[in-house]
């Protein structure tokens, strides 16, 4: 995070808050989050694609009813892809025009809801869905703005399950073979749907400017086929192209993100070029980054448990360090093989580093959460560890797995913290519970 320093003690102080102040008070495990890094993400994004077109912040990497009101004051607008999602941003005060709806199998009532909230538009995702809203539209008395979830056959240089635009997978509409081309056709065939602009989302954690280009060529190329059967009149309506998410943010050292600025420009480029090539008004640039926003500014603390030296072979061993947390609180390194960097930040330790693998205390041996870092040698029971870049896709995935309470979140700035989301329960979990 931007506002991580350690203090002459030795501990670390995020946002001018000191880790121990805020495990003693909130307990681990614990998330925290850095509203000006947060905040100021926000901005920079706004800065970057502003002046081209919209930002929406993806609530799938972490939402709650504060942070909608941060994206709602920084000017962006928000994409959900559920009920659940759209009632949380809803209730928070989020101005519903400015929310857009996702989802490959949204529910009837999920499109209703949407439709009754007056959201500012759906992306269509399946030929059923178009019929399906067409008549929800319809029996409301309203026309819906749409866009077409366009899939552009191009492979994201990432892991599988978190890319979106390659054929074999189950978003959108193929622009092989046509597909996507009919779906336009269709739209443009109902009473009750008003086509807005095209979409594209070709994966996660990208940090390669091609895809996203190729992307934007391809778009556009369907962008042409429209003008060729409809002509540019009709065309011009479809004044949204959004490029969907995906900025790829740095969890290791080593890791280098794309430049938002660049990535900009080279997309408002494309568009202007290719949209002016076939007589139309330069369409507004939309993107929908979730992780490049949320994801650095929050680090979770733990505390270690146990440190274990496990004989692996003859005169070979592995270090275990267990934390307080694991695999319900990040399931991204069993599931994406993510790597994260971790830190002793409750005090500075002169050891030598040792090769560790930081696990969880849950009940399989998968539950790993860092698969091999240094740690110092001296590292011990009671000590606070922080991993970084946790706040996409770690709280929002979270689970309640051997009965796991669900960490509390808390956000720390001006040397001040305050809780967002309180720790769950036992009386939260047994709350399910009906009994007779
Ligand atoms: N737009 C659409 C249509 C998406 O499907 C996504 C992410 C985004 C935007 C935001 O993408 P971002 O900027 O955050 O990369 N759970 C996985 C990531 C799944 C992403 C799903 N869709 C992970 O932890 O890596």
């Amino acid at each position: 995070p931007r506002n991580a320093v350690r203090d002459s003690s030795g501990e670390v102080r995020l946002a001018g808050v000191g880790v121990e102040e805020l495990a003693e008070t909130y307990g681990t495990p614990l998330f925290v989050v850095d509203e000006s890094d947060f905040r100021s993400r926000c901005a920079d994004m706004v800065a970057a694609f502003g002046p081209y077109g919209r930002v929406h912040y993806a609530s799938k990497a972490f939402l709650s009813s504060e942070i909608a009101r941060w994206v709602d004051q920084e000017g962006l607008s928000l994409d959900v892809c559920s009920g659940g999602e759209l009632t949380v941003a809803l209730r928070a005060g989020f101005p519903p025009e400015r929310i857009a709806l996702h989802g490959n199998n949204k529910s009837v009532d999920e499109l209703a809801m949407a439709l009754d909230a007056g959201v500012g538009h759906i992306v269509l995702d399946s030929m059923v869905e178009i019929e399906r809203l067409d008549q929800l539209a319809g029996a409301r008395g309203l026309v819906a703005d749409v866009l077409v979830r366009v899939t552009v056959g191009v492979e994201a240089h990432t892991h599988e399950f978190i890319s979106t635009a390659h054929e074999d997978q189950k978003f959108g509409f193929a622009l092989a073979g046509g597909v996507a081309m009919d779906a336009v056709r269709r739209v443009f065939a109902t009473d009750n749907l008003r086509l807005v602009g095209l979409h594209s989302h070709i994966g996660s954690q990208i940090f390669d400017m091609d895809g996203f280009e190729l992307a934007a060529h391809r778009v556009l190329g369907l962008l042409k086929e429209v003008v060729a059967e409809f002509g540019v009149d009709k065309t011009a309506q479809l004044s949204i192209v959004d490029l969907g998410g995906g900025l790829g943010i740095s969890y290791l050292p080593e890791d280098d993100p794309l430049p938002i600025g660049d990535v900009a420009e080279r997309l408002a480029e494309i568009l202007r070029h290719e949209s002016a090539a076939v007589g139309l008004p330069m369409p507004t640039l939309a993107v929908e980054p979730g992780r490049a926003i949320a994801g650095p500014g929050t680090v979770t603390l733990y505390r270690v448990g146990t440190v274990k030296d496990v004989t692996i072979g003859k005169n070979l061993s592995r270090r275990y360090v267990s934390i307080d947390g694991g695999m319900s609180d990040n399931i991204r390194t069993v599931l994406y093989q993510a790597e994260y960097d971790i830190r002793l930040v409750s005090r500075v330790s002169e050891a030598q580093a040792v090769v560790s693998r930081v696990v969880g205390k849950h009940c399989e041996s998968g539950d790993i959460v860092i698969k091999d870092c240094w740690l110092p040698a001296d590292l011990a029971p009671g000590d606070l560890v922080a991993v970084a870049a946790t706040g996409a896709y770690c709280y929002s995935m979270s689970s309640r797995y051997n009965m796991a309470m669900r960490p509390a979140v808390v956000t720390v700035q001006d040397s001040s913290a305050r809780l967002m989301l309180r720790r769950e329960t036992i009386e939260d979990i047994l709350s399910l519970e009906v009994s007779e």
